[in-house]
């Protein structure tokens, strides 16, 4: 039997237009330019505008219409669509559901993966699973969130960190030696402590009470969260290049989640690159959790080529980390 791999085949993204700069920032809590910069490394982020109404599934839909475009891809040809968010539009239905009904897309069955910054990273490798089944031709997985949705803007400790955004990627059979390599997924729940929403679910429901308390915001203790990013970011991607015998030569671009400017630079310390095979865009996108790592690869699409080994790496709530080994499947268009 021939030996099926998923390769993605194309990419699409989108940044919502208003931007949040560190100056506009500082004016609405108490901090600078200068500590977000050194501690983070974000200058600004872009933010869907509450008064918009919209949510993921719009972001979404745009990421996934641009990618379909570029791919020539009909809408009834869409075999699967996964989406990574932990801001979908509703807690039920699926923000993948309405994406696919925004875009026509008609003939697919559709869900959303919870893996907090790993979302996407999840996603890609179950997609991976259902094209190598070979029952799948066409699985898009796209990464959308609305993070400003879920921020404080009077916490300075969190307001800094998050932008909005999506990016999507096309998933498809091939029998070339390229594509989605190995994977390492791992999670351990009791890092839910440091990182998590404490209201809106089925433990403290939404009321008042909560609504008061300022509970339905991101909870984040940030130094037990970094200090877990930074070591096992880079240590699965550090396993990965053992296992499959890579140098830092043979590696094109680490991928990594952006979190922090420091934790980027801690895993590709680690792994032994130069920062120019790191794929950065923390500096304008700020954290957008689960669409961090396509609208890395949105960014760089043009610098890549057929067989290029990537290193995608996350770590974020759950705690839930893990690294992909890919092959990237062609060169600019
Ligand atoms: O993607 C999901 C995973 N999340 C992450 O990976 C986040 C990981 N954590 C981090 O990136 C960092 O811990 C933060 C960026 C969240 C915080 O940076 P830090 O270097 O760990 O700062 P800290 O929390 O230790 O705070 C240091 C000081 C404190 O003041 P004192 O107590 O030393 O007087 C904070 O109150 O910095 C203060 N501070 C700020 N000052 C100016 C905290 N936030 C700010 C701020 N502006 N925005």
């Amino acid at each position: 039997m021939t030996k099926l791999h998923s390769v993605i085949t194309g990419v699409g993204g989108y940044l919502p237009k208003y931007i949040l700069n560190n100056h506009e920032l500082s004016k609405m809590v108490d901090t600078s330019d200068e500590w977000i910069m050194t501690r983070i490394g974000i200058s600004e982020r872009h933010l869907l505008k509450p008064d918009e109404g919209k949510g993921s599934s719009y972001l979404g839909a745009k990421a996934v219409g641009q990618l379909l475009e570029k791919t020539n891809t009909k809408p009834e040809d869409v075999d699967l669509l996964i989406c990574a968010t932990v801001t979908p539009d509703h807690v039920f239905p699926a923000t993948a559901n309405i994406i696919c009904d925004l875009l026509g897309i008609k003939n697919a069955f559709s869900f959303d993966v919870n893996a907090g910054c790993s979302g996407f990273l999840y996603a890609i490798a179950t997609g991976d699973k259902y094209v190598r089944s070979g029952l799948y031709k066409k699985v898009v997985v796209v990464g959308a969130e609305v993070m400003s949705s879920i921020v404080d803007y009077t916490d300075r400790s969190v307001s800094p960190i998050f932008g909005d955004g999506s990016g999507a990627v096309m998933l498809e059979p091939t029998t070339d030696e390229i594509g989605i390599m190995d994977e390492i997924l791992l999670s351990d729940g009791v890092g839910r402590h440091h990182l998590h929403q404490k209201a809106g679910g089925s433990v403290l429901p939404a009321s008042h009470e909560t609504i008061d308390s300022r509970l339905h915001y991101i909870y984040q203790e940030g130094q037990p969260v970094f200090k877990w990013a930074v070591s096992k970011m880079a240590d699965v991607s550090v396993e990965m290049m053992k296992r499959h015998n890579l140098s830092h030569d043979d590696i094109a671009y680490l991928v990594p989640h952006q979190a922090n400017m420091r934790i980027i630079e801690a895993t590709a310390h680690r792994m032994g690159l130069v920062k120019e095979k790191v794929m950065i865009n923390i500096q304008r996108y700020g954290n957008t959790t689960a669409a961090t790592l396509p609208l890395c690869l949105w960014d760089y699409e043009n610098q890549l080529k057929y067989g290029d080994n990537l290193i995608l790496s996350t770590f974020g709530a759950g705690f839930t980390w893990g690294t992909i080994y890919l092959k990237w499947g062609y060169n600019p268009k």
